[in-house]
């Protein structure tokens, strides 16, 4: 199907209206306001029809209505605020068109809102900050672009015809990528051998994307033998850099002109940059995990306590990250105790002595999990297609959170020596993200312990690799909804 169609989405009171007409005029295409069909076909305004049949049977309704438009050429629709409740929704949209999610600041809502009976629409402050609290990842994920309508409606239709105009130029010319490919056009990829289905290139493409910039970022599969040769020619092309991943992340580090620091440490590089015919190596492994953990929770590293399961090469870009960003204590612990003494005394010796190797038993854990503000599984245990294991037996989680529970209640000074007052719940995090919801994470959140999922993690990675590559942060939040976008697809192989 082509995807021709343009839905604005947002909150009520975004502009969606008034831009889709105004828009749509300019273009000459046809316009139509959905809540405005919805009343047309029921007979009754939308209030009357919350009143008289509620909620579910207007979503139901609202779902018809998206479908019929799905089901038009060309056309350009305003959409209710809370279209994107729906899965069903965000995908009749992305199938037959291109989404744009219209964000504009609450006071200029505030400022210009008539009360139009209109369910939602009460201009309470408090109420829009909530309701953009709770959807506006709803949004990123529904959306293709995200655009601030903050300078008036003039400049948001410019801006909004500009995306038109681009995706009529390069409409699915290119397998899925919209971009317009020119001489200019720079490339990133992802080196590995075999490429099972990667996330990367979905990533990274919709931010190269929603920023407007003329990069793509590709799959390739490079042999062992061959990664020499790709590397340098790589740096003699038009690539942006590239990421590495299994089972070149160590072997490439001959390859390159220049190693960061920080990846020499960890040993491994999964990032590289060129520039000027050079290829410089990083690891955003670890960096990723603290950047999203800080954008998730609002924590940092600085003065934390983590108890990490496993000592592969995951677990030593972690630990050596949170070494490095001022960790109070690392607990490692790994089936093969052994891996974790030699990561916990690398670490020690070579970054921060902060590191203590834990065995992997019981009577062990339990006391080292109640020392800790965050639990990662850095380990492949949960991943598909054993998603039904558990890194962590149920109880010893319930035992370790329960000491963490007690020290948040604490006053403040009075924890465990070091500990520096009390503390927050546990913070379980998972590096699995297949699936997304791993057994150890619905543990936790039956504990009512915090989460982090492993599409954090992912998306985090992603965004410093972007910001490597480009000295610019991607949009925020668009990497986190591509990833999210994809998971949700139902296959097995993810
Ligand atoms: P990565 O680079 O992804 O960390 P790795 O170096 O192969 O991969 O490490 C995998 C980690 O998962 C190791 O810590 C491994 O423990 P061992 O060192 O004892 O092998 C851990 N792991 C894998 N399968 C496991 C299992 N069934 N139970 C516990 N730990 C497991």
């Amino acid at each position: 199907m082509s995807r021709d169609n343009l839905f604005l989405i947002g909150l009520s009171g975004a502009g969606k209206s008034t831009l889709g007409r105004l828009v749509a005029g300019r273009l000459g295409r046809t316009y139509a306001d959905l809540d405005d069909v919805l009343e047309e076909w029921e007979g009754v305004s939308i209030p009357e029809i919350f009143r008289e049949k509620g909620e579910d049977y207007f979503r139901r309704k609202e779902t018809e209505v998206l479908r019929w438009a799905a089901g038009e050429r060309r056309g350009i629709f305003s959409t209710g605020g809370g279209v994107v409740v729906r899965e069903e929704n965000i995908a009749l949209m992305r199938e037959s068109g291109r989404v744009i999610f219209l964000d504009r600041p609450i006071e200029h809502i505030l400022r210009d809102i008539v009360v139009s009976g209109r369910p939602m629409l009460r201009g309470d402050k408090q109420n829009l900050i909530a309701l953009r609290e709770a959807r506006l990842d709803l949004y990123r994920k529904a959306a293709d672009v995200c655009l601030a309508n903050d300078r008036g409606a003039d400049a948001a239709a410019e801006m909004i015809m500009d995306w038109v105009r681009r995706w009529e130029r390069t409409g699915g010319i290119h397998g899925g990528i919209h971009m317009e490919i020119t001489r200019e056009a720079r490339l990133a990829a992802l080196l590995g051998y075999p490429l099972g289905h990667s996330f990367s290139p979905a990533m990274q493409n919709a931010a190269f994307e929603a920023a407007g910039m003329n990069c793509i970022y590709l799959p390739v599969e490079v042999k062992a033998e061959d990664l020499g040769d790709v590397i340098r020619g790589m740096a003699k092309m038009n690539y942006l850099g590239c990421n590495v991943t299994i089972p070149h992340k160590v072997a490439v580090m001959e390859h390159l002109d220049e190693i960061a620091p920080a990846a020499r440490t960890i040993g491994a590089v999964n990032a590289v940059v060129f520039k000027e015919g050079r290829a410089i190596g990083h690891n955003v492994d670890g960096l990723g995990f603290s950047r999203s953990l800080t954008e998730e929770t609002g924590e940092t590293a600085q003065g934390k306590t983590l108890f990490v399961l496993g000592a592969g090469g995951a677990s030593r870009a972690i630990c050596a990250v949170f070494a490095m960003e001022g960790a109070r204590r690392i607990y490692i612990c790994n089936r093969t105790e052994a891996r974790a003494d030699a990561l916990a005394a690398y670490i020690n010796g070579s970054i921060r002595n902060c590191c203590e190797s834990v065995p992997w038993e019981p009577e062990a854990m339990t006391p080292a999990l109640r020392d800790s503000d965050v639990l990662v599984n850095a380990t492949s245990v949960g991943m598909y297609p054993r998603g039904d294991a558990l890194c962590l037996d149920a109880g010893l989680l319930a035992a370790g959170a329960a000491g963490a529970v007690a020290a948040e209640a604490r006053a403040p000074g009075s924890g465990p020596p070091g500990a520096g007052g009390p503390r927050r719940k546990l913070l379980v995090c998972d590096i699995v993200y297949n699936p997304v919801r791993t057994r150890l994470l619905e543990e936790a959140e039956k504990l009512g312990l915090r989460t982090l999922n492993g599409l954090a993690m992912l998306a985090g990675q992603g965004e410093a690799s972007f910001e490597l590559w480009t000295g610019t942060k991607p949009p925020e939040g668009i990497m986190r909804a591509a990833l999210e976008r994809i998971a949700a697809k139902p296959s097995g192989t993810v």
